[in-house]
């Protein structure tokens, strides 16, 4: 192999930049040309496609965001649409293609795979969703922003004795919410993976209330509904004064943290090694701090799911 392809897709990450860079960085030390495919899927539809050097991926590490920049592409879930990326990446001499994205980035990724062309997923999104990884790349910074949005609105929350309710993302996953309301002492953590009984949400607010609790904060993964309308129901249940913070894109934002930024580092390298392998049709994690991989046509049919010892340890650290 003597020329590769890197491109990031669906919604950013923080961390991207540094996989990126490790792409370039590890393919150059082996000889190996890069190719930047910029804007996600639709630009491997439509060419936008560049050679990188050493120097393109200069300054980057720190950066959120992706220099490659990104897109949910509908063309590319159609046959056509496929064949006409695999059409543009022979054009520009490319044989083999590391992705940087999410589930709908691995999808991309798998039906390329299914045309023959060499693939490895790298996963890159907040929302620690992808199956045989214990992290994904953006998530550990995603978590950092939301428990520093949590301990700002808990010092605003105590002082008017109120109850809050913060929904923060992960789409059909609870790993946000889980990991942030553990982190940010959060009373009651709402997610998809585990049924929640209402009754037992507001009999917790009234036990606290009563004990002179100044204060509660509720996690609200966005998966299981709208937190506005989940605090409209717990003002109404509680008759405590109840606000909503929908915490929205600041999650997806800013530069990632070192974990973050080694765990890219790490799996942008080992994407760039498997296909020196020959190992195409891979998608990367790390799993009890090992680098593994997966074949990416069957990666997603596994389950995602949470640690159920840490949610029932929510539970019994906000009693
Ligand atoms: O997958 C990352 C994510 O931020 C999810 O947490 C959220 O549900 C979704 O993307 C939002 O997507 P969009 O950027 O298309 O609004």
């Amino acid at each position: 192999m003597k020329r590769i392809g890197v491109l990031t897709s669906g919604g950013d990450s923080p961390g991207m930049n540094a996989a990126v860079r490790a792409v370039v960085r590890k393919a150059i030390y082996h000889n190996i040309e890069v190719y930047g495919i910029y804007q996600g899927y639709s630009g491997l539809i439509s060419g936008q496609i560049k050679k990188l050097e050493l120097g393109s991926v200069g300054d980057i590490i720190h950066r959120g965001g992706t220099m490659l920049y990104t897109a949910r592409c509908e063309e590319f879930k159609t046959e056509a649409g496929q064949k006409k990326g695999i059409e543009q990446l022979r054009k520009f001499g490319i044989e083999g293609l590391v992705v940087i994205g999410g589930d709908g980035s691995y999808r991309g990724a798998k039906k390329l795979t299914e045309h023959g062309f060499p693939c490895v997923g790298v996963p890159g999104t907040i929302d620690n969703d992808i199956p045989g990884t214990d992290f994904t790349i953006g998530f550990d910074t995603a978590l950092n922003t939301v428990i520093d949005a949590i301990d700002k609105i808990r010092d605003t929350a105590t002082s008017h004795e109120r109850t809050y309710v913060i929904e923060v993302m992960g789409r059909h996953a609870g790993d946000i919410a889980l990991w942030s309301g553990l982190a940010g002492g959060a009373e009651t953590i709402l997610i998809p993976e585990a049924e929640h009984d209402m009754e037992d949400v507001v009999a917790r607010l009234k036990r606290g209330h009563e004990r002179g609790k100044k204060h509660s904060i509720i996690i609200v993964a966005e998966g299981i509904g709208s937190g506005v309308e989940f605090g409209q129901k717990i003002q109404e249940a509680t008759n405590l004064e109840t606000r909503v913070s929908v915490l929205g894109y600041i999650q997806r934002g800013g530069s990632p943290t070192a974990f973050d930024r080694v765990l890219a580092s790490r799996l942008g390298a080992r994407a760039v090694e498997l296909l020196l392998e020959g190992k195409g049709g891979r998608a990367v994690g790390i799993q009890n701090n090992a680098l593994v991989d997966h074949d990416i046509l069957e990666i997603l049919d596994q389950a995602h799911t949470v640690d159920q010892t840490m949610y029932t340890l929510s539970k019994e650290l906000s009693i």
